[in-house]
């Protein structure tokens, strides 16, 4: 069984371990995220009937190919991710953080399935206020979601010479699916424009005939900082 434990690294994280006794602090952590509406509308999603894929997400194929840094990969709004087991499996240790109890809960049976628990801490936190340690992940990845503040910290959270690769609905979306939040939409150039000093953007493209609506993907590597 995952140890539920955000690295020392990070701040505290709301934990939670299924089937387990309560631990201290778990109580309460599991009332302050039950009601949380992301959290409700996500657990519906992945509960009966869904099937998870564990499909890696073609940006962590991608980035897991290409020259990395040692240390951790931080996976953000997870979900049950297959780009999180791709990462473990290639020996990297791995942070996946969402809101979704059920989601964790899909990505923690099939990381003990494949033997790969060891390396997957599984953060169950909301992303409007969990934040990393800055400079501490070779690869920090996000697709479908997106939130101005948290892709600043992201940014940051990437160690020198890291990479950065993020994906999100952009405004384009809005025509085909108007009930969409415009604050959950990329505006025109992000979220290259939105990078802070000392990241090369290797790879922003539309991906507009996207299902379920337009998106945008950015993979983008942190300098090393002048000796
Ligand atoms: C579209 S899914 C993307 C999942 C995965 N990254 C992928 O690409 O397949 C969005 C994910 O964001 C998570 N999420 C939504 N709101 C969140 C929040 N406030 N904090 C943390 N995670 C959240 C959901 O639980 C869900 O797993």
């Amino acid at each position: 069984m995952l140890s539920w434990q955000a690295p020392a690294a990070d701040p505290p994280a709301r934990r939670w371990e299924p089937g387990a006794a309560i631990l201290p602090g778990m109580r309460d952590a599991g009332q302050e995220l039950a009601g949380h509406p992301d959290a409700l509308r996500w657990n519906v999603r992945y509960g009966a009937g869904f099937a998870a894929s564990f499909a890696a997400h073609p940006l962590a194929v991608l980035a897991l190919s290409m020259r990395l840094p040692d240390g951790p990969v931080l996976d953000l709004a997870s979900g049950p991710s297959g780009s999180a087991l791709l990462a473990a499996a290639a020996g990297r240790r791995v942070t996946a953080v969402d809101v979704s109890d059920v989601a964790l809960g899909l990505l923690d049976e099939e990381a003990g399935r494949r033997g790969l628990s060891g390396l997957i801490s599984l953060v169950h936190a909301d992303l409007g206020t969990w934040r990393p340690q800055p400079a501490s992940y070779a690869l920090v990845l996000c697709t479908g979601y997106w939130d101005r503040g948290l892709f600043a910290v992201a940014a940051r959270s990437v160690a020198e010479g890291g990479l950065l690769g993020w994906e999100a609905f952009t405004a384009e979306a809005l025509r085909t699916r108007p009930g969409l939040p415009a604050e959950w939409c990329l505006g025109t150039g992000e979220p290259a424009t939105l990078l802070p000093a000392g990241f090369d953007v290797l790879i922003q493209s539309d991906l507009p005939d996207s299902q379920p609506a337009a998106r945008r993907r950015l993979l983008a590597r942190r300098r090393r900082f002048a000796a």
